[in-house]
């Protein structure tokens, strides 16, 4: 199949990093869940290298108060490269810089109010434009070599419409996300008829729970800037992906990778232990940490 005449590429990608992170106090108390890390890099460079291995080359974040290290984070370190080149740490001097992609903007606004995702995406409109756009959610980290992003870009490529990221979700867990249904239009893809956010569980349309990663095209824009507050109160991107719905094709695609709730404690955990036990410098002492630790006794194989 070939490239859709409707396509134009998608460079810029919007990171909404403006929410409390009330369910990691203390930890979010002066500083931004989006830094929490996992192994040795915080969530937020997870998803920017996620973005950046997809052709992304502008990175806009809609941020709060107390996130100013997410920007410090993505700048020059003049002090720390210094004293690492000083004393010959080249090997952590690459790291350091590396976290600063080459030929990448990034671009931070504020969100005054905590309104809601659809809210958050409005507030980056008017640097968005009429191009295509992605938008990833830093708490769900996504195994990386699984290149979700990626993913999802493929398949825009060939159809040029609006697209989400979704998974099966064991069902006690589905009030918790957006939830789609729609029948299927080819392998793993799956024309949208229908979305909710955070359905009761009797209410849920299907078992896809949407995992934070989109790209949409333009006129999405219009419809957050008509929205109504939705579940919670909070002013919905799933309700504006709904309005969209009566417009234009919006496509739902079952990305291959682990995906690992991060904005929940055991989430953060599970990520850890995985990524860790693949992490070069940490996996073989963890597998021996975890196995004395967590196979008792009698269940050891020897
Ligand atoms: C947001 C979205 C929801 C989606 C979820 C994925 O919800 O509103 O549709 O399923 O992200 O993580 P939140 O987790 O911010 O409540």
């Amino acid at each position: 199949m070939g490239v859709s005449k409707d396509y134009r590429p998608v460079r810029k990608a919007i990171f909404p990093v403006a929410g409390l992170g009330s369910r990691f106090l203390p930890a979010t108390k002066a500083s931004p869940k989006e830094m929490m890390p996992v192994v040795d890099k915080p969530l937020i460079q997870y998803a920017v290298e996620e973005a950046v291995k997809a052709g992304i080359t502008e990175m806009i974040f809609v941020t709060g108060r107390t996130k100013r290290a997410i920007a410090d984070h993505f700048d020059k370190a003049y002090e720390l490269e210094h004293q690492l080149e000083k004393s010959g740490k080249t090997q952590l001097l690459k790291i350091a810089r590396e976290v600063v992609p080459k030929g990448v903007s990034f671009t931070y606004i504020r969100q005054t109010e905590a309104l809601g995702l659809g809210h958050a995406v409005l507030t980056a409109a008017h640097l968005i434009g009429e191009e295509p756009f992605a938008v990833l959610l830093a708490d769900d980290l996504i195994s990386p070599q699984a290149s979700a992003l990626g993913q999802l870009i493929k398949q825009y490529e060939l159809f040029g419409n609006s697209i989400i990221a979704v998974q099966s979700v064991p069902s006690p867990e589905i009030s918790a996300y957006g939830v789609i249904s729609g029948p299927k239009h080819a392998d793993r893809l799956f024309l949208l008829d229908n979305i909710v956010e955070k359905p009761k569980f009797e209410d849920a349309p299907s078992d896809k729970g949407v995992t934070g990663r989109y790209i949409f095209t333009p006129p999405i824009l219009d419809k957050l800037r008509v929205l109504q507050p939705g579940a919670g109160g909070e002013y919905q991107l799933t309700d504006a992906i709904q309005a969209l719905l009566s417009q234009e094709r919006v496509f739902a695609y079952e990305f291959e990778g682990v995906r690992y709730d991060c904005g929940s404690k055991m989430g953060l955990l599970r990520a850890n232990i995985e990524l860790g036990l693949e992490h070069p410098e940490t996996s073989r002492d963890l597998h021996k940490y975890l196995k004395a630790k967590v196979l008792p006794e009698s269940q050891d194989p020897k």
